[in-house]
């Protein structure tokens, strides 16, 4: 219906609170869900923070690459924490209100923790970079100073510009309806409930898109074109295998967070899916967060002896 139409309908109630509509689904899979819910998020915080603790532990592990990933770790348990809990909860109350300061604080924690994920990503990229094409300088570039910085900037940048757009979106009149045909406090489906014009919020999503999506993503790019470009003329083939080692883990958790975002973000809004699809969605959007520690602790020789070291052997 018009939001318009709906707003003469219900004469100008103004919304003080949202319900997160989540998926319609029977008791049973409901409780489903919940279990797999429940077991997708303590899989992905024991799995981080394994990452976290064997690379504060194991002193071989303190080089830049590692603990960029510890902060990785750290971020994807935030990331979890913003959404999950909150779905499981709904689920086996039944209740799916959220409060216009709550939804306004799952929306900023999610999209700053978002843009936090993509400058991370970057900044392993520049690592990688250096450590490949740059070795023999590579100690002094990448020095604890600059390995700080840039963890610093990783977790700050986008925050300026996501608080602008979560204060944008709640300064929105909502007075037609209260539904958020969603599963948690994302821009996109609160925009449609909106009752006045939103092109300056969508100018504004377009514009963190680029900044923080396209940008760091054109950075990543080069400086794998780079890589690859090193190691192929690299004389030895065991040369190449190891230089190569270093950085695949690291290509296949961009391409998984890459490939999630563009799943959500450029795919049908979850109002034009069907129950499958929003179900699809919920499950791409916590895969990296899930897998990013197998990932690295399946691909990567230093980081098992660590994890066979300082935790099966203890
Ligand atoms: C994040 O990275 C910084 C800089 O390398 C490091 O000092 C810090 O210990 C890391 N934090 C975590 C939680 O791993």
């Amino acid at each position: 219906m018009n939001p318009y139409e709906e707003t003469m309908n219900l004469n100008q109630t103004v919304v003080t609170e949202f319900l997160l509509l989540g998926f319609s689904a029977s008791p049973e899979q409901q409780i489903l869900l919940f279990v797999a819910l429940l077991a997708i998020y303590l899989v992905t915080v024991l799995g981080n923070l394994l990452i976290i603790l064997v690379t504060l532990m194991d002193p071989s592990l303190h080089t830049s690459m590692y603990f960029f990933l510890s902060n990785l770790s750290a971020l994807e348990m935030g990331y979890i924490s913003v959404t999950v809990p909150k779905m499981m909860v709904s689920l086996i109350s039944g209740d799916k209100h959220i409060t216009l300061v709550g939804c306004a604080v799952q929306m900023c924690f999610f999209l700053c923790f978002g843009s936090t994920e993509s400058s991370f990503l970057a900044t392993m990229a520049y690592d990688r970079y250096v450590a490949i094409c740059n070795p023999l300088y590579y100690p002094m570039i990448m020095n604890k100073k600059v390995c700080v910085l840039l963890a610093v900037t990783s977790w700050t940048i986008g925050i300026p510009a996501q608080v602008v757009q979560t204060g944008l979106v709640f300064s929105l009149p909502f007075c037609s309806s209260k539904e958020i045909n969603h599963f948690f406090c994302d821009p996109a489906p609160l925009l449609l409930l909106a009752c006045a014009d939103t092109s300056i919020n969508e100018t504004l999503t377009y514009t963190i898109v680029i900044f923080f999506g396209l940008v760091p993503f054109a950075l990543i790019l080069f400086s794998y074109i780079r890589i690859i470009a090193t190691i192929l003329i690299l004389p030895s083939d065991e040369g190449k295998r190891k230089s190569f080692s270093t950085c695949s883990s690291h290509l296949i958790v961009v391409a998984l967070f890459y490939g999630s975002g563009i799943l959500l973000y450029l795919w049908p809004q979850p109002n034009e899916f069907p129950e499958n699809g929003k179900l699809l969605s919920l499950f791409y959007t916590l895969l990296p967060a899930t897998l990013n520690p197998f990932i690295y602790s399946l691909r990567n020789r230093d980081l098992q002896t660590a994890l066979k070291r300082n935790v099966w052997y203890k």
